[in-house]
């Protein structure tokens, strides 16, 4: 996989304007370079990974902030929405894109511009995340999602970036599984979340599992609002819920970020089991096989593992 470096121009559309980040400028993945950094593949800003790493860490939260944590493809941007709705106390959608609060993605001099209520993003390993986690103050939500889910999702999302023309299953699974891979797989960064909380048991994580999400939405939209103290009747719930219900967040999206957001395929199919259109038998039982073997130690293998 390519460590070329970087490209976000000067004057790319994150860049602010006067100061203030348009709420609506669009990111193109298609444009990012990556380079892999502890074992995660990162995108390259116009700064250093070595440099924006650091300030990340650093990075001064407020207190009503909330940090959305995930592994790619893992229904980020579904989260996204309903917790944009949530802090903003509306099933409206806010002319905000996710992209603008990746910590990942955008310097922090541009983060420090969003206005609050702000709902950030991270995908990177745990132990990465700012260390103002650590005081208990902002919240964090982290969803997760079966991995066999999120090799299919990646599958086509990687197709859609056209930058692995030759991708293929079986190069894809060779990538996940190889001890030799480039990067570190999803399993690696459920560990770094695992290890965090167990060591920092007063970050103040809620997990949430996208199944769980596609079963019950208005349900856990509920819970998360518990988490996250603010109020939320049942009724605004079942409002949200209905409006990020697949198709209708696809139409909203692409709305808003026009053809870029539709080439990119963040909105594809939506559903729990496409996997076993995509996944061969035997894919499928290695995954198996990895999460039966680390169901003792990681509750999210746990969660998926096939009944005996
Ligand atoms: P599929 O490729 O399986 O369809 P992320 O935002 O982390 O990149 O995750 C993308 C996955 O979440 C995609 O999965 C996408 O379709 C799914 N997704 C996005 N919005 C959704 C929604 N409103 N409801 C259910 N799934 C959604």
């Amino acid at each position: 996989m390519s460590e070329a470096r970087a490209t976000i121009a000067e004057n790319s559309p994150q860049k602010p304007e006067g100061g203030k980040l348009p709420p609506n400028s669009k990111m193109d993945p298609n444009q990012l370079e990556f380079v892999v950094y502890k074992g995660m593949m990162m995108p390259q800003l116009s700064e250093p990974i070595e440099v924006h790493v650091p300030k990340v860490k650093n990075f001064q939260l407020r207190d009503s902030d909330v940090l959305l944590c995930s592994y790619p493809k893992s229904g980020t941007h579904w989260l996204w929405r309903v917790l944009d709705m949530l802090v903003r106390g509306s099933a409206e959608y806010s002319d905000r894109f996710p992209d603008n609060a990746m910590l990942d993605l955008m310097l922090t001099e541009i983060i420090d511009k969003v206005e609050s209520p702000r709902v950030l993003i991270s995908h990177f390993p745990a132990d990465l995340l700012p260390e103002q986690l650590k005081d208990g103050g902002v919240k964090v939500v982290h969803v997760y999602r079966n991995p066999k889910a999120v090799m299919a999702s990646l599958f086509f999302q990687m197709q859609a970036t056209g930058k692995m023309p030759d991708l293929t299953f079986q190069k894809l699974e060779a990538m996940i599984f190889s001890e030799k891979a480039p990067t570190k797989n999803q399993f690696y960064y459920w560990d770094t979340v695992t290890e965090y909380e167990k060591h920092n048991p007063q970050v103040n994580i809620f997990h949430i599992a996208y199944e769980d999400m596609k079963k019950d939405t208005a349900g856990s939209i509920k819970k998360i609002a518990e988490h996250l103290g603010v109020k939320a009747s049942d009724e605004l719930c079942s409002e949200i819920a209905e409006a990020v219900n697949f198709n209708k967040q696809k139409q909203q999206e692409e709305k808003l970020g026009g053809d870029l957001q539709k080439s990119l395929k963040f909105y594809r199919k939506g559903e729990v089991a496409d996997w076993k259109n995509h996944l061969t038998v035997a894919q499928s039982e290695r995954f198996d096989q990895v999460l039966k073997e680390r169901a003792a130690t990681c509750p999210f293998s746990r969660r998926y593992c096939p009944a005996e």
